[in-house]
């Protein structure tokens, strides 16, 4: 039996090419969603990987999922904190509950999930924590101060939690993606995405979902052992950090 992960909003886009990237190494991975059911249903379909379903952003509820998870499999010895949302707008645009949810999610949604896997970890001298940033964590983008600032924020915890870690056989990194070919770009305008954004990515095309797992597959490895407080850029040259 393989090790154990746990793939935050691991059912569609990144995160289901994230848990069936582990799958086929040999993990048993369970994948968590938000909200959106018939996809869920069709990834367990499709892959044979169960699906748990709850708010990233409710502490209380993490704690409960991590623990229905680690009744079913084991213990998480691989957190993959994927979930993310945007919710684009202009600085002038958005509003209080966009800079909230996006900051909820995406930043503070990190902290419930890793949190309550830690100790564990601790008690077992191996875990590998990975949480998928961005480049406009980097770099900042237009319409994403919210985004831009959570996403830094993943970052700057992954730089403080690898100091704790590296002693109990912990890493954590971070894996920033450029723009990637999922349903997420589905909320770009076209003219933005053609006139903007793929005239910026040296590599000429957007990136694939497999090409991020790849980089977690890595990073969840034993022999990446002596990786951690990292950055991997995954951006086709977009920005060279
Ligand atoms: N860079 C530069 N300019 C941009 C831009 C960008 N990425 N996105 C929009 N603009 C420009 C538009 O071209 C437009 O300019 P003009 O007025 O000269 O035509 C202007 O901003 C739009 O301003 P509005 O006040 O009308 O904006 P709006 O309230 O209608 O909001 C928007 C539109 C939400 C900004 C929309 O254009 C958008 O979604 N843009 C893309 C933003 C973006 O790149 N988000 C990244 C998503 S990918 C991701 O987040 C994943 C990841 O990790 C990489």
């Amino acid at each position: 039996m393989g090790r154990i992960a746990l793939v935050t909003g691991g059912s569609r886009g990144i995160g289901a090419a994230i848990s069936k990237a582990l799958k086929a190494e040999g993990y048993a991975v369970a994948a968590t969603y938000g909200g959106n059911d018939e996809a869920a249903a069709a990834f367990t379909e499709e892959t044979g990987i169960k699906t748990y379903k709850w708010s990233v952003g409710d502490y209380d509820a993490c704690v409960a999922g991590v623990a229905q998870v680690e009744a079913d499999l084991g213990p998480v010895e691989v957190l993959v904190n994927n979930a993310g949302i945007t919710r684009d707008a202009p600085f002038h645009k958005i509003t209080p509950e966009q800079w909230s949810q996006v900051i909820d999610t995406n930043l503070t949604g990190v902290f419930n999930m890793t949190h309550p896997i830690w100790p564990g970890m601790r008690e077992r001298k191996f875990g590998r924590v990975i949480t998928i940033s961005s480049i406009n964590g980097q770099k900042g983008q237009f319409a994403q101060a919210n985004y831009a600032a959570a996403k830094a924020g993943d970052i700057g915890f992954t730089k403080a939690l690898s100091q704790e870690g590296a002693r109990a056989g912990i890493t954590v990194n971070a894996i920033c993606p450029g723009y990637i070919n999922t349903e997420m770009m589905s909320t770009i305008p076209e003219k933005v995405m053609n006139e903007v954004i793929l005239p910026q990515i040296p590599v000429g095309r957007l990136g694939e979902a497999d090409e991020i797992a790849r980089c977690v597959v890595f990073l969840a490895s034993d022999q990446a052992g002596f990786i951690t407080g990292s950055t991997i850029s995954a951006n086709g040259g977009q920005y060279l950090a």
